[in-house]
This record gives C-alpha cells, sequence and structure tokens, in this order.
C-alpha cells in the first residue's frame, strides 16, 4: 500500500511544511495551512525515467508552425495574439459576475461555427442554466457539449471519448481530482487538475481554456504557481455596475502582453467595442471644464485616447489630500512635485484629485504631459483646447521626454477629428500628417500656452 503523507499548504502562496503554521513564513498571511494527504509520493523517487528528449541542437530543431484559430470575436483573438493557439492553455481570470462564463459561451458557439468541436465543461452551473444563457446569447451548435461535472477523472475520460478540438473549464476552483483528498479549490487541487490539463493540452494537441476566479485582493485564487504553468493568461476587468468589460492580456507565450480587448455588456451578451476612444471621449465635448484634458495612450498594439480630470481646490484638512483614479499615485506625486519646482505652482495647501474618465487604467509615463495640464487648467481656471491631444513623458527637471509609437498616437487622434496635438519636441515623427498639426515641445511651460482654448 502506498505510504499516506500529510502536509500542510498556505492556501495563499503554496508555502509547504510538515506541522500547522499559524503565519505563513513566506507571504505572511494568518490561519491559511490546510493540512493536505496525498496517497502517492511514489512520483518524487523515480529515477529510471524514460529519456525520449534528449538536448538538441537550436538549429536541428524543427518549427512546428502554430496552427491559430480565430473565434471571429475580433477584440478576443486579439488580446490572445491573433486566435487560440492550438494545443495551448490558457487562463482566463476575472472577478465573479463579471461575464467570464458569458464570453466563454460566446467564443464556444464561434468556434462551433468555424467546425470546431467544443467540450464545455460546467462545473458551477447545471446543463440547464448553460442552455438558458446560450438561448439568450443566441449560441446554437450542434458542434458543442456540455458537461455538468466536477471530477477530473470523469472530465479526463469524456476528453479522451469525445476528442474535441477545444476544451472549456469552468472553472478550475470547482473541479476535483479523486488522487488528492483535499477539497475543490485548495492549492494542491487547483496545481494537480491545472497540471493534469497542461499534458492533456500538449499531448493531444486540444486548446484549453481554463476559467479562474479571482480573490478580494485581486489575484488570481489559488497560488501563483497557476499562472506560472498556462501559456497564456488573460484578465476581465472592469466595474460589475458599469456595462463594459477590458479584456487584458498579462502573459503569453505566443504573443504580445499588454494587449487590451473592450467589451459592452448587453441584453444578448458581450459586444465588442471596435472604436474604444469613441467611447471614452463620448460625453468630452459636453462636459469640458477647466482640469480636462485628452491624452493619447498605447495600450498593447493599440492606441486610445482617453480624458484626464484634474480638481484642485483649497484644502479644508491639516494636510492636503493627493487622490488618483486610474493613474499612479507615485505618478501624481512626481508631477507635482516638479510642478511646484519648475514652474513655481503652489500646491501644498490644495487637494488634488486626479481621475481617468471611463475606468481606464493607464499606466505609462506618456501620460504625464496630460495630467499636468489638466492640474495646471484647473489650478489657473482656463480651458484646455477641445481639439488639442497630449502625449508626453516628464522628467524631473520639468523637461518633456520622447515616448514610443508617436505615429501610431498620431494617426488615432487624427482619426477621431483632432486638430491638433501636442508631442515631445524629442520625438521625430515619420510620414506625412496633413489633418492634424503637429506641435513638439520641449518644457512643461511652452505646452501651457500651446493647450489653451483659442
Ligand atoms: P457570467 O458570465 O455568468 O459571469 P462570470 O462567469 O464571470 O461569473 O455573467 C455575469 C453577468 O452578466 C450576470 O450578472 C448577468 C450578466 N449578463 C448580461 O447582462 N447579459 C447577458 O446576455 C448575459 C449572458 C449575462
Ligand atoms: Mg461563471
Amino acid at each position: 500500500m502506498a505510504k499516506v503523507k500529510s502536509k500542510y499548504v498556505c492556501q495563499n502562496c503554496g508555502y509547504e511544511s510538515a506541522g500547522y503554521l499559524g503565519k505563513c513564513p513566506d507571504c505572511g498571511s494568518w490561519s491559511s495551512f490546510v493540512e493536505e494527504v496525498s496517497g502517492d509520493d511514489a512520483r518524487s523517487v523515480k529515477t529510471d525515467l524514460p529519456d525520449n528528449n534528449p538536448p538538441v541542437k537550436l538549429s536541428d530543431i524543427e518549427m512546428n508552425t502554430e496552427i491559430r484559430i480565430k473565434t471571429n470575436i475580433s477584440e478576443f483573438d486579439r488580446v490572445l495574439g491573433g486566435g487560440i493557439v492550438q494545443g495551448s492553455l490558457i487562463l482566463l481570470a476575472g472577478d465573479p459576475g463579471i461575464g467570464k462564463s458569458t464570453i466563454l459561451l460566446q467564443a464556444s458557439g464561434e468556434l462551433c461555427t468555424v467546425g470546431k468541436k467544443v467540450l464545455y465543461i460546467s462545473a458551477e452551473e447545471s446543463a440547464s442554466q448553460i442552455k438558458l444563457r446560450a438561448e439568450r446569447l443566441g449560441v446554437k451548435s450542434d458542434n458543442l457539449y456540455i458537461y455538468s461535472q466536477t471530477n477530473f477523472e470523469l472530465i479526463k475520460k469524456h476528453i479522451d471519448e469525445m476528442k474535441p478540438d477545444f476544451v472549456i473549464i469552468d472553472s478550475i476552483q470547482a473541479i476535483y481530482t479523486s488522487l488528492i483528498q483535499s477539497s475543490a479549490g485548495s492549492v494542491s487541487q487547483i496545481r494537480e487538475c491545472c497540471n493534469s490539463l497542461m499534458s492533456i493540452s500538449k499531448t493531444k494537441n486540444i486548446s484549453v481554456i481554463v476559467i479562474g476566479h479571482v480573490t478580494k485582493e485581486g489575484n488570481i485564487a489559488g497560488p501563483k504557481v497557476l499562472e506560472h504553468m498556462v501559456d497564456t493568461v488573460i484578465q476581465f476587468e472592469g466595474d460589475k455596475y458599469k456595462s463594459y468589460r477590458i479584456l487584458r492580456s498579462i502573459k503569453n507565450r505566443f504573443g504580445n502582453t499588454s494587449e487590451v480587448g473592450i467589451f459592452e455588456m448587453g441584453v444578448n451578451g458581450l459586444v465588442e467595442i471596435l472604436n474604444p476612444s469613441q467611447m471614452f471621449l463620448k460625453e468630452y465635448n459636453q462636459t469640458q471644464t477647466p482640469g480636462s484634458t485628452i491624452i493619447v495612450t498605447n495600450e498593447g498594439t493599440r492606441p486610445l485616447l482617453v480624458e484626464i480630470q484634474a480638481l484642485v481646490g483649497m484644502t479644508p484638512y491639516p494636510a492636503p489630500r493627493r487622490v488618483a483614479n486610474g493613474v499612479d499615485l507615485s505618478r501624481v506625486l512626481q508631477i507635482l512635485a516638479v510642478l511646484e519646482k519648475r514652474i513655481g505652482l503652489n500646491l501644498s495647501k490644495q487637494d488634488v484629485y486626479v481621475n481617468v474618465i471611463g475606468g481606464m487604467d493607464v499606466n505609462e509615463p506618456a501620460a504625464d504631459l496630460g495630467i499636468a495640464l489638466a492640474i495646471i487648467t484647473c489650478v489657473r481656471d482656463v480651458i484646455a483646447d477641445a481639439q488639442t491631444a497630449i502625449v508626453g513623458e516628464i522628467g524631473l527637471s520639468g523637461e518633456i521626454r520622447g515616448v514610443n509609437h508617436i505615429e501610431k498616437r498620431i494617426t488615432e487622434a487624427q482619426k477621431l477629428g483632432f486638430k491638433r496635438i501636442i508631442i515631445p519636441g524629442a520625438n521625430e515623427v515619420q510620414g506625412d500628417f496633413k489633418e492634424i498639426e503637429i506641435i513638439k515641445v520641449k518644457r512643461i511651460i511652452d505646452a501651457i500656452t500651446k493647450v489653451v482654448s483659442r
């Protein structure tokens, strides 16, 4: 009989210990240890493994051209780098209720229409619940199989029998393997199931998409190892109470990361938003007040125009407040320091709020100049020109630094009808832009006069 071994595993980070610990020495979380019993520890002592995969010279390796299958949901395909790579393991993470099951059911429907066989494992909902959702989404196909099951061995059996092209696991936290005695959703269950799914996808060339929930802290529930194991991690973000959702690629072994796809949740499921800049600027012209500017940010391979708003006012508190939504607070503090020192803006008694409209997160330095000008126009109570877009990073001496992909940003601003764009003096612009005036600035002070409404 196999020796039964027991260990205690931190449910937060996967740290293992022989005995129970109140606090995890690795991640510092409290009461996170759970006993896990494994019936088979033979794996770790095997030494005579068949060596059928010896080292090869790089030049001798034959390249398999990766086959990508498009779902026809272009935003979804783009985030994945141009479709789902055959035989890859993808993790789709997101808050409960954000629309993970919805998008994968829609994608399954589309895959079926191009003749692929899809097995949708629903470990959380019954088959009739899925049917109800499919009716709502207009998904009809004889190639789509729904299997409501939580036991991994049974799931595997059906994958082996059916040989589908795609398997969807909804969700990894709800399935369990009988090889391990801990409950579904525990670190070792997730790790074991994910490992087996990995080997299914690689050996049988089946693309597997796994849904993973996100914890209250915003991490993908379960161990970090889950992210390391899969080929691609995409995350669904956005406010459950607003209708749009942002799909973001966090890790991609087959493509670009930081790519975003934007969707809107409607009565008939998720609809792609093909022109997101237009959506983010929908209300811009009607609501323009001092303290608002338009920047061109670059998300993955796509430029996006978003509105930045700043509100500056006398503080009623002993220490002024600085609040940033959608941009990094430390970036805002740095910009404020530069403004105080380099252009003499006195903000020591002022509260400063900076907000990105539309719930977008802007994490690149190219937004600096737009943020600075939003703050300055608010302090001086002037309106920034509604036809001018802004890009540029601010250095500590108040200089404007060059940004990447400048042509793409200018093209996007021109496409949306902007008449002027303020860019860093250091940027060389290739190409001919006829409908937009390009204004180069070297210092913040130069940008101020250029942006004020004329
Ligand atoms: P769901 O895909 O079940 O979320 P998740 O799998 O990420 O937990 O969908 C979440 C929400 O979307 C749900 O509250 C209802 C809403 N919804 C719509 O608004 N329209 C639709 O067509 C569908 C299918 C869902
Ligand atoms: Mg779901």
